[in-house]
């Protein structure tokens, strides 16, 4: 049964089947979703919306249940808002470069409740990281204590296998199909991140990247598969940037969005997988110190950092096999219909559509990850500012991303 609830009603464990603002206005990608977490009740709030739809039946947690009658549920911790610009020196700056370098994101969605690890856990919010669960050669149960915390959940890069195999003990553990499912797309994309994450570190690995071919298949399996693209194969709380998130995110996006449009040759969806996957690969010859600044660049730094372009196209064409067309993401991402891009400024016909898709995919994720010195824009906030400068974009293409958007299917987690 659907009933309409007022927002000040609403309670984890409630399924929610709709809102009275269009999707595109809130912070979520779709209105069909479990409500779990005080964070997304907070959202919820912030948005302005004041009533919602629930399906009773998808939900564990009533109405009738009144917060009164639930005293004892334990109410999870309100997640609270990163720290924005604390200042830091040169000397720490170094310091944090080489920190994070050593450790990968993890998804902490991942991390199921009753399971346990065998590698140390670590929290970063802005410049901070902190071991949170620390390994002794025991292995550590995962606890609400550990999922509730906010922040990026990392682990240590020598640890990338261990937590590979976990994955895979998760996912070949008896799980409910209606788990398993979402929890598959997940691990696809744990995988894809931490391949994308060895290129980077060793971007001249021929092997490395044939292997992308594999996971690049994978996603627009399941994107096939399921008709859309389940959030479980996108990093949707993404509290910094990290260059291998960010690269699966484009090219989930990306496939999603060519399956979209249709009229694909699959040859022209595989290269486009590739090269939005690879799309930012020159990034491994930037400095640390750019690459990984906690800050806005400075021109100077900027000037640094648009050259990923020519050095990802440089690292591509030694590989001998790989597609033609597979270069155009590297190529062209930055460029914009208006000739106001970079690195060759070329205008409208010269973009080849598979560039147009790259270029408009990586501009709405950069604008919906958050980094130490801003917040990450909501979907609708994402899409205003790009439809300000809808000269820069395809249009078609834009209007078609915005339905694909709205169509998400958020995974049950
Ligand atoms: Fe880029």
């Amino acid at each position: 049964m659907i009933k309409k609830l007022k927002v000040e009603q609403l309670q984890a464990g409630m399924y929610i089947d709709g809102m009275d603002q269009p999707w595109i206005k809130t912070p979520f990608l779709t209105h069909h979703f479990m409500l779990k977490k005080a964070s997304q009740l907070e959202q919820i709030k912030g948005a302005g919306i004041r009533y919602v739809l629930i399906d009773t039946e998808k939900s564990i947690q009533h109405a009738a249940d009144t917060p009164q009658e639930k005293k004892d549920t334990p109410t999870q911790p309100v997640e609270k808002t990163p720290r924005y610009g604390t200042p830091y020196t040169k000397e720490e700056l170094k310091r944090y470069c080489a920190a994070i370098n050593q450790l990968t994101q993890i998804e902490k969605q991942t991390l199921l409740k009753g399971t346990a690890i065998d590698f140390p856990l670590f929290l970063k919010t802005d410049m901070s990281i902190q071991c949170i669960a620390e390994y002794k050669g025991k292995n550590i149960e995962i606890t609400d204590n550990i999922i509730h915390r906010t922040g990026d959940f990392l682990i240590d890069k020598i640890n990338n296998d261990r937590y590979k195999r976990y994955l895979n003990s998760i996912l070949s553990s008896n799980l409910p199909i209606a788990k398993a499912i979402p929890l598959y797309n997940i691990v696809i994309r744990e995988n894809s991140k931490i391949l994308m994450q060895e290129i980077i570190d060793n971007p001249r690995s021929g092997k490395k990247i044939k292997s992308c071919k594999s996971l690049v298949e994978q996603i627009t399996g399941s994107i096939q598969q399921n008709g859309q693209i389940v959030s479980g194969l996108l990093t949707l709380n993404k509290y910094d940037y990290y260059t291998y998130t960010h690269s699966v995110n484009v090219c989930v996006l990306c496939l999603g969005l060519a399956i979209a449009l249709g009229g694909f040759a699959q040859k022209d969806i595989n290269d486009l997988g590739m090269g939005s996957i690879l799309h930012d690969v020159g990034k491994s010859q930037i400095p640390a110190e750019i690459l990984n600044k906690p800050r806005k660049l400075s021109d100077r730094e900027f000037t640094i950092m648009k050259q990923h372009v020519i050095n990802g196209i440089r690292i591509l064409s030694e590989e001998k096999d790989f597609p033609k067309n597979a270069l155009y993401p590297i190529v062209e991402h930055h460029e914009r219909l208006t000739g106001g891009g970079y690195p060759r400024g070329i205008r409208s016909a010269d973009i080849h559509t598979i560039g147009r898709i790259t270029s408009l995919v990586d501009t709405y994720d950069a604008l919906t990850t958050a980094r130490p010195y801003k917040r990450a824009l909501t979907p609708f906030e994402a899409l205003t500012i790009m439809e300000r400068q809808i000269e820069n974009y395809d249009r078609d293409i834009f209007r078609k991303f915005i339905k694909m958007l709205g169509s998400i299917e958020q995974d049950e987690k």
